[in-house]
């Protein structure tokens, strides 16, 4: 070893000392005759103390140390008389005896302490830099934790860890693929596994009976703060159980993280309907952290002459607590911001509730006080409180309203990241409609069961028809999601029909299963949680790219190794790959 200590652990036990480390200097400061060195490696800083008077030469030499240099000191641990309550190594320094430069550095791009300069675009393009810096690093450290803690407890609970393949076919369900040409098939692709959902499924049907992995999966999928184009799952599938069991199990494993990484004890994840979480928060993942519920006002609003609520399908309200006192210019701010493009609202209606317990609302002359009463006593809404209300089609409503709720609770600092709710959302439908494509789609995948007593529907009503499928949702984010599969050929087959499948196609795209199916596969289920969404909302950050070493940005390319990008002309034609539109020319 170069180093007898790391940079993170010296401490006043272990002053007269004489220790080696190596690291990278991160600062320098000279005060007259002495020179401090701040002395980075991935555990912590150590500062460093060069005397002009008692070694000239070696002050001078550190004095021409440019920031980022790989130095090796040799020297001794001494007591601070300025001690620095907010360094773990605070209450010591080395008095550096021999200094070695092991490697010279160019200047760094952006400052790489705690906060830098540096924009995000030029942190990615020099992520190795950025990943120096304490906040970058320590989410690499906190997620290496979690991925850990998740394989201690699932090998202890009896899962194996089994790798499935990662050139597989390219199915028509889902999001988009990525596609890997074969130069040994030409024409023939390969796809990227989106999830290892139909090996695992496989691996059932084999008698492997329970299997997780920790697995990279690839979406060709626009992209936002939570979703990148290669991510990672913690996918398990278990056997010969019902959606209690898969609840319970998970239960069990997120419980054990929320308890070793946030000394947090989680007692029991409620439950809520996909029905009841669109009725009341308008959304299939709520932030249950607050209420502020979604409440439907068509039987008060409606038959007053107010034509925007007469024409409305729907009037949802809501009650922020001591809003009252907005003032007119944040209420108009408030209904720019509904009226934006990305949540379509025409207006957003609002009233007051006052302290003697009278509402005064921006629409009052069709409503008499007595009825803006009964707004606030459906409401809930007590004196200081506001109500706002938005009307216009259910859907639509819905989610702006859902919206609205969630700047509410952020405004009101209800959303505070040191809060964990989680939540279990049960019986999602089975399928929805595409108006685009015109046919059902499968709103988990095509392997979901329907639950039992609802499969009589799918022929006659496929859009009543509840699925055994369940989310994790954790302050609002999706954080897991899975299902009890179909494990019956003869209703996989029915369900391929109603997704619009011939008996050819689904024959050709997933025969594989089915085949499979056929050979004694037993009942079983599972679920997948989106682990760098864990690591991120374990951590308190709203974007998981914090926590993945290498991610790709906004536009889905890697700006380091400046990729996507063009392959050759002998690449392409070893591949049988015939470019017919110009590519753009790599950037960067
Ligand atoms: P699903 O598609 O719901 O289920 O994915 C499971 C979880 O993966 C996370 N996730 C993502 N994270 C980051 N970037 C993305 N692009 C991205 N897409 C999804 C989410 C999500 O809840 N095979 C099924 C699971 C099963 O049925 O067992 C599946 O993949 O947190």
């Amino acid at each position: 070893m170069l180093r007898t200590h790391t940079c993170g652990e010296l401490r006043m036990a272990d002053v007269n000392k004489e220790v080696t480390l190596c690291g990278w200097m991160q600062r320098s400061r000279d005060l007259g005759g002495m020179t401090f060195i701040d002395l980075r490696d991935r555990y912590g800083l150590t500062q460093l103390v060069f005397n002009m008077e008692v070694n000239k030469s070696l002050c001078e030499e550190a004095r021409k140390l440019g920031r980022e240099f790989v130095i090796k000191i040799k020297g001794v641990v001494t007591e601070r008389s300025n001690k620095n309550a907010k360094m773990p190594t605070g209450d010591i320094e080395i008095n550096v005896s021999s200094l070695e430069i092991l490697n010279e550095s160019k200047t760094p791009p952006f400052t790489i302490e705690e906060n830098t300069d540096g924009g995000d675009d030029l942190r990615m393009k020099y992520r190795y830099l950025d990943v120096r810096r304490s906040t970058v690093k320590d989410a690499l450290l906190l997620r290496a934790t979690i991925a850990g803690l998740t394989r201690n407890y699932l090998n202890e609970q009896g899962f194996i860890e089994i790798e499935t393949p990662v050139l597989i076919k390219s199915t028509p369900e889902g999001a988009r693929d990525f596609v890997v040409p074969s130069r040994m098939n030409p024409g023939e692709f390969y796809a990227l596994p989106q999830s290892p959902q139909t090996f695992k499924q496989l691996l059932m049907v084999a008698g492997m009976d329970k299997y997780y992995q920790i697995v990279k999966c690839f979406r060709d999928e626009d992209l936002r703060a939570d979703r990148q184009p290669e991510f990672t799952q913690i996918d398990c599938e278990m056997s010969f159980v019902e959606q209690e069991d898969v609840l319970q199990t998970f239960e069990g494993l997120i419980t054990h993280l929320f308890k070793k990484v946030k000394g947090i004890a989680v007692s029991g994840i409620p439950r809520m309907t996909y029905a009841e979480a669109m009725e009341h928060y308008g959304n299939d993942k709520p932030d249950i952290r607050f209420e502020m519920k979604l409440t439907n006002m068509n039987s008060l609003v409606k038959g007053k002459n107010f034509k925007v609520f007469d024409d409305a399908e729907t009037v949802l309200g809501i009650c922020a607590k001591g809003c009252a006192e907005y003032t007119r210019k944040q209420l108009d701010e408030l209904t720019e911001w509904v009226k934006r493009p990305q949540l379509g609202a025409t207006g957003l209606i609002y009233a007051r509730v006052n302290a003697d317990g009278s509402v005064k609302s921006s629409v009052d002359k069709f409503y008499n006080p007595e009825d803006l009463k009964q707004w606030a006593e459906l409401l809930h809404a007590a004196p200081g409180d506001l109500i706002l209300l938005l009307a216009g089609g259910d859907a639509l409503i819905r989610k702006a309203m859902s919206e609205l709720r969630l700047e509410m609770g952020e405004r009101l600092g209800y959303r505070g990241k040191d809060d964990f709710k989680a939540l279990w959302v049960l019986d999602f439908p089975l399928l929805e409609w595409a108006d685009d494509t015109k046919r059902w789609h499968a709103m988990h995948h095509p392997f979901t069961s329907p639950k039992p007593e609802d499969i009589s529907m799918l022929k006659t009503d496929p859009g009543k028809v509840r699925a055994n499928a369940y989310d994790l949702v954790i302050n609002g984010v999706e954080i897991g999601g899975g299902s009890i599969r179909i494990h019956n050929n003869e209703l996989q087959q029915q369900m391929f029909e109603t997704l619009g499948f011939s008996k050819e196609d689904a024959q050709a795209q997933f025969g594989f299963l089915m085949n499979a199916f056929e050979y004694g596969a037993p009942p079983h289920g599972g679920v997948a949680f989106g682990f760098d969404r864990l690591c991120s909302l374990f951590g308190g950050s709203d974007s998981i790219r914090d926590y993945i070493a290498f991610p790709k940005n906004n536009a889905g390319r890697d700006v380091m190794i400046n990729t996507p990008s063009n392959i050759s002309e002998e690449q392409l034609n070893e591949l049988s790959i015939q470019v017919v539109s110009t590519a753009p020319k790599s950037r960067n």
